[in-house]
């Protein structure tokens, strides 16, 4: 059988070319080849990646930096899929902050680290109604300030405690074994999914080698919700009991500091002896003999830090040495980035994620 070769001239080379382009051009998007936007994303995510501008180098490698660190530490797959798209609206996002201070109330602890010269920013809806971290934009904006912090930076949290805590039992019904108590009831529900929330944001910080501080009263089960606990089953935390009242507080207020270091004892000095005339709680007998047990106004005003706690945390921060990533972590945790948009994974729907799952994924191709 002869072999049949039809020869080709120059002219006849450069318009074959020309229709291969055109049609290249024109091909449905799924057969096109996409760019080289590095391995660890897939491929109809690498064409919303394409498409960014100058900045798109700078903000695969800072995104890529920060799943590498997420895996590192295990973190949920469904934070993989947050960042990404945080990232994709966002562009390269400056991590310039020392401080965040979540749920920060009067600020104690921004304050004292602006006076200090460091970077610091409050998140607290009293200040900005935005800064809702039950809302969408502002669970978003939640997550925006953790990757804006620096790695190995300090981060407050006091997430409202009010459903956690024993004056409250009768009504969250919240127990050691019933942690997320009544769900029927309406604040009870909404802490559960503030802690949800914030429990991402934890991984996060963790992730970043952050010094975070996680603050509540003593008698608080909220490190007895689920995704505290699974947080605790991964990473080495600290727990320290402490008192405001150490701090110039009206009352001595037994408090529970965790964090990733052991230097949170720190926080833990010796009560003054004194009479203490704030009563943060009412006791009442009822007719049948139980006690009653209610907070009042004082106990509500406790919860601003005094202004020694928040100078505390700059002191014991800048006495801490640093967290370091593990040498040649990059390589090692980019193994450990999971596959991210397929498969059967946590959505986490306590968290209630949909409505940002939704408006952080607008524009993209997913
Ligand atoms: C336990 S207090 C923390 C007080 C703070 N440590 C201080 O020194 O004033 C909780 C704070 O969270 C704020 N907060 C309540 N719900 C919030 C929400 N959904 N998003 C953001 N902040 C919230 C409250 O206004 C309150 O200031």
């Amino acid at each position: 059988m002869a072999l049949y070769h039809r020869k080709v001239s120059k002219k006849g080379k450069q318009a074959n070319l020309k229709a291969q382009r055109k049609m290249k051009r024109s091909l449905p998007l799924s057969r096109r080849k996409p760019k080289d936007v590095g391995e660890s994303v897939s491929t109809p995510l690498c064409r919303s990646l394409s498409k960014w501008s100058s900045t798109a180098d700078e903000t695969k490698k800072q995104l890529h930096g920060l799943l590498a660190k997420l895996g590192a530490v295990g973190a949920p797959t469904i934070l993989f899929q947050l960042m990404t798209f945080i990232f994709l609206g966002m562009g390269p996002i400056e991590e310039s902050l020392n401080c965040v201070e979540y749920f920060a109330g009067e600020q104690a602890v921004t304050t004292a680290w602006a006076e200090h010269g460091f970077a610091a920013c409050p998140f607290e809806i009293r200040l900005n109604p935005l800064a809702d971290i039950l809302s969408t934009k502002g669970f978003v904006l939640a997550l925006l300030m953790s990757i804006m912090l620096k790695d190995g930076g300090f981060a407050m949290i006091a997430t409202v405690c009010s459903t956690w805590v024993f004056v409250n039992r009768a009504t969250s019904r919240r127990s050691i074994w019933s942690p997320l108590g009544d769900i029927s009831v309406k604040s009870v529900a909404a802490g559960n999914e503030m802690v949800s929330r914030m429990a991402l944001i934890l991984w996060v910080l963790e992730a970043k080698k952050s010094f975070w501080l996680y603050e509540q009263p003593q008698t608080s089960l909220l490190w007895e919700h689920p995704r505290m606990q699974s947080f605790l089953k991964s990473n080495i935390v600290y727990k320290t009991h402490m008192w405001m009242g150490s701090y110039g507080g009206l009352s001595p207020k037994g408090t529970h500091l965790w964090a990733p270091c052991e230097q949170v004892s720190k926080f833990s000095l010796p009560l003054p002896q004194k009479e203490w005339d704030h009563q943060l709680v009412a006791k009442k007998v009822l007719p049948d003999g139980s006690v009653q047990v209610t907070g009042n106004g004082a106990l509500k005003q406790s919860q601003a830090y005094p202004k020694q706690f928040g100078k505390a945390t700059v002191c014991v921060w800048l006495n801490t040495p640093c967290r370091t990533f593990s040498t040649n972590y990059e390589k090692a945790s980019t193994k450990k980035i999971p596959s991210f948009w397929k498969g059967n994974m946590d959505k986490w729907a306590d968290a209630n994620l949909s409505d940002v799952m939704q408006f952080l994924s607008l524009g993209t191709l997913k």
